[in-house]
């Protein structure tokens, strides 16, 4: 039996409590019959824990004060990603929120206003870091449901130099799309509002925390998509499975400004080799497992769809993530309560919706219990 934990809202919640009041245990729980239960967590990618391989290198990694640019394998694995994603440099940093922080930091003045999709995660998850720190003005423009931004929207968005309008500076876009369910952008899109974005004197930034996915999805190489992009993140904690950080990656003038930010918010650390060393592993090694957990969402999605009251948009499951709602007949609180009970963890988006993210510490088998426990509950409660 796991450790317990109250089950609070989820990083993801949107105000609407799914607090049932009940404990789970992380790990196993006991179902109505007495018997130990997996909990089949898909709340996020980000609960997945290091292998074997990335403990080891770990444990071996050479070290040095990175802060001083003199840990070997911080700067190995900057130079894997630059040259795996084919731009300068890299920097090394905690999460995904600080590359992202970082690169409005470095490409806006205070005062600038941003240009961003409206289901943006740098707009809804980072606390408003852009806000609050880079003093910047955060638009944004509606996202389709395939998480791409319209060319007319940008466009009209983007201001005239005027005497009494704030410099529209940066355009980010985001991919895979976090709340359009995984979607991808392909590079023709990237390439084409890129360049609308480049006529206009804007930057643009790509939030690509899940970048490999896209580019296993699309079966092109991750550089190809980042190609028109100034700046990119990439995270190593998510499918990769790496424990911590990301990866901040530019011209290599782009990155010694993003270093210096990243030295006044605290994120500088010193023999971070320890954690490099994991996400080198993940780069080399973890790339081509994403395809497991693709398949296992296309699995998840049809197999949700063939339960009675379940909505789902197949065509829209092109990673990791899976959205779905609840039937509509069942009382919401009833539905997350029952998940509770039967050991599945996924994300609660608010109305009937939820997400569900698949990755490996999942196999096929744990997505056939799922959906069996999801078709019993739903039979239970219809
Ligand atoms: C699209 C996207 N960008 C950025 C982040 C932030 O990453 P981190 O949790 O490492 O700060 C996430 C996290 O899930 C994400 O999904």
């Amino acid at each position: 039996m796991g450790e317990c934990v109250t089950n609070h809202m989820n990083e993801y919640g949107n105000g609407v409590s799914i607090d049932t009041g009940m404990v789970l245990c992380v790990g196993k729980r006991k179902s109505k019959r007495g018997r130990a239960m997996k909990i089949i967590d898909m709340r996020s990618d980000t609960i997945t824990l290091p292998t074997e391989k990335m403990r080891q290198a770990m444990y071996e990694a050479k070290l040095g004060d990175d802060v001083y640019g003199e840990d070997p394998t911080v700067n190995e694995l900057e130079q894997l990603a630059a040259s795996m994603l084919e731009k300068e440099a890299a920097l090394f940093t905690s999460s995904g929120t600080m590359s992202n922080l970082l690169a409005v930091l470095t490409h806006t003045h205070p005062g600038d206003e941003i240009i961003l999709g409206s289901e943006a995660h740098i707009f809804w998850y980072e606390v408003g870091g852009a806000a609050a720190l880079g003093g910047v003005i955060m638009r944004t423009v509606a996202n389709d449901e395939y998480g791409q931004i319209g060319f007319d929207a940008v466009k009209e968005a983007i201001r005239i130099k005027n005497i009494h309008s704030p410099r529209t500076s940066l355009l980010c876009l985001e991919n895979t799309h976090n709340r359009c369910g995984g979607t991808v952008l392909t590079p023709d899109y990237t390439t084409t509002i890129a360049r609308l974005a480049h006529e206009h004197d804007l930057r643009v930034h790509l939030d690509g925390a899940r970048i490999f996915n896209a580019a296993v999805a699309l079966d092109v190489p991750a550089s190809e998509l980042v190609k028109p992009v100034d700046s990119v993140c990439v995270c190593l904690s998510k499918g990769l499975s790496a424990p911590v950080g990301s990866l901040l990656c530019g011209t290599g003038e782009f990155v010694e400004k993003a270093r210096k930010w990243r030295k006044m918010v605290g994120g500088g650390m010193r023999q971070a080799g320890v954690i490099a060393a994991a996400g080198i592993v993940a780069l080399q090694e973890m790339v081509g497992r994403l395809a497991e957990d693709h398949a296992n969402a296309k699995r998840l999605v049809y197999g949700l769809s063939h339960i009675p009251g379940i909505t789902v948009w197949p065509d829209r499951t092109q990673t990791n993530i899976v959205m779905f709602e609840s039937p509509a007949d069942v009382p919401i609180g009833e539905f997350i309560q029952q998940l509770d009970m039967r050991g599945i963890k996924v994300g609660y988006r608010g109305g009937l919706r939820f997400r569900a993210v698949t990755n490996r510490m999942l196999t096929e088998a744990d997505i056939d219990e799922a959906l069996e426990r999801i078709s019993q509950l739903v039979r239970g409660l219809g």
